[in-house]
């Protein structure tokens, strides 16, 4: 079972790839964190993300791994080095996309994605995962909210409520993500689109639980018959 989630920055991808993954048994790949340490990367050396060459070399030379921390929750490093929080930063928001537009970066993050899916059972979250990396997933959900509401969000998840109500930071945020979202959705290759095949979900009217309730279900309808089928009704 490969459940295949993308959509734009901060419309509840990884909190509800990573509730199916743990409510059903299945192993969370989280795409984006590994361009943003391709990103994470080129800022450290003070590469110029617009050049591709350099880009390219970084992403290469990457050895990215993920792991589970102690409160359970999941650890990317890279080379050994644990860049779960550096890679979340501001900064990185800002540059990831222009790595991520590099066909070179892409080719080598797909394959190592494909190699991390190659057991199956798995819930990858990104932006090209049910049209380039497991287009043959069983399950492909297309998850959107509204700008304004994934902004919303993202300055609560960064800063607690308090930074929720900071206006001028949420615009901030705001502007940002409807820059990165407009880098990944016109670059040539992979860009955000929903994939042949996709349920649309819109998850700004909807909770956490009842999105997972959802993709559970379509995962049943697909044949699921392992952990947390029951509870979806299958
Ligand atoms: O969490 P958020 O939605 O803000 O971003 P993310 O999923 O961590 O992805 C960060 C960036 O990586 C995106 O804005 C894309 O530029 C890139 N990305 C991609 O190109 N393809 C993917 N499968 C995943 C992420
Ligand atoms: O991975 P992506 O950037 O798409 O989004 P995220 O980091 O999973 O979600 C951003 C925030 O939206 C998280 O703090 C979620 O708790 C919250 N949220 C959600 O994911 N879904 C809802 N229906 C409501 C809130």
């Amino acid at each position: 079972m490969i459940v295949a989630i993308d959509g734009p920055a901060g419309s509840g991808k990884s909190t509800v790839a990573r509730a199916v993954a743990k409510r059903c048994g299945l192993t969370y790949l989280d795409t984006g964190a590994m361009y943003r340490t391709v990103a994470l990367r080129c800022l450290q050396r003070s590469i110029d993300l617009s050049n591709a060459e350099a880009v390219t070399a970084v992403a290469r030379g990457c050895d990215i791994s993920f792991g589970v921390a102690e409160d359970g929750s999941q650890t990317v490093s890279e080379a050994g080095e644990d860049v779960t929080s550096a890679i979340r930063t501001a900064e990185v928001d800002h540059n990831v996309s222009a790595a991520a537009a590099v066909p070179a970066v892409r080719e080598a993050m797909v394959a190592r994605q494909r190699e991390l899916g190659s057991a199956g059972n798995v819930v990858a979250e990104g932006r090209d995962i049910g049209t380039v990396v497991f287009p043959n997933a069983e399950v492909k959900v297309f998850l959107t909210a509204d700008p304004k509401a994934r902004a919303h969000r993202r300055a609560v998840q960064r800063g607690g409520e308090a930074a929720g109500a900071d206006t001028a930071e949420e615009q901030r945020i705001l502007d940002d993500l409807v820059r990165r979202d407009r880098i990944d959705s016109t670059r040539e290759d992979s860009p955000l689109r929903p994939a042949e095949g996709s349920v649309k979900m819109d998850s700004s009217s909807m909770t956490v639980e009842e999105e997972v309730q959802r993709i559970v279900s379509l995962m049943v309808a697909a044949g699921w018959r392992g952990k947390g089928a029951d509870a979806a009704g299958g």
